[in-house]
């Protein structure tokens, strides 16, 4: 097993509380939820969650897959009445041309651009045509601006719009910024105005400064 599945594998019974019960989580979460509802229109679109961990997502799609036995455990108690798979990303178990849409959030940024390449592969060949990838994954001009070393797999990747330009099997269809501003730093009360203000930023001629870029891919 690799390093991040055993982390993830340790990490399963606490990682909602650690990661979403809290000011950043909940407004993540949040914003996140607000940009699916507006790109997942189709109910009878067939999506899969790809690095569903406990399942955060997974309302929004038929089926999940994860790698880590403790995460999928979770989802499965969560969702009984959904098909999720303990599966690695890039040898998945389902067939060639079988899925709509593949939504993976807060997944590849861990992981180095060779295993990316590889997953985007995988994905290639389960999705139909003119299917889609909704992703996120760090911005790299923010990266470069602020100077950010990263320090070990938890944020090892980061792209620019112009490197996802490169990734053969794949059109970007849109891009989004995300996070422009560290609004969950300012007190509740400001904060639906510096929402505003961050969402007209992040669609904006500066958005690749955003912390995250939220990318449509569709397969070629
Ligand atoms: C930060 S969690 C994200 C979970 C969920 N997508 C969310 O947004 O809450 C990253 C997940 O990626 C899974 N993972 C890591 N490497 C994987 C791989 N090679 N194949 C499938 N899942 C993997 C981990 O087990 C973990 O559940």
């Amino acid at each position: 097993m690799n390093e991040i599945v055993s982390y993830y594998d340790t990490l399963a019974s606490t990682y909602d509380e650690n990661r979403f019960n809290n000011t950043y989580g909940k407004f993540i979460d949040n914003q996140e939820r607000k940009i699916l509802d507006r790109l997942l229109t189709n109910k009878n679109e067939v999506i899969l969650d790809l690095a569903c961990g406990t399942g955060r997502l997974l309302n929004y799609a038929s089926l999940g897959v994860d790698a880590s036995s403790a995460m999928v455990e979770i989802s499965k108690a969560k969702f009984p009445k959904k098909t999720i798979l303990l599966n690695e990303a890039d040898q998945l178990i389902i067939e060639n041309n079988s899925i709509d849409t593949i939504i993976s959030f807060h997944f590849f940024m861990h992981l180095e651009e060779r295993k990316i390449d590889a997953i985007f592969e995988e994905c290639n060949r389960v999705l139909k045509k003119n299917g889609r990838i909704i992703f996120d994954i760090p911005s790299r001009k923010r990266r470069q601006l602020l100077g950010y070393k990263k320090e070990d797999w938890h944020g090892a990747s980061s792209f620019s719009i112009e490197d996802l330009k490169l990734k053969s099997n794949f059109e970007i269809k849109r891009t989004i910024g995300f996070l422009f501003l560290p609004i969950h730093r300012f007190p509740k009360f400001c904060r639906k105005f510096l929402i505003t203000i961050d969402s007209f930023l992040a669609t904006s001629f500066l958005k690749e400064y955003s912390s995250y870029l939220i990318i449509e891919f569709e397969k070629k």
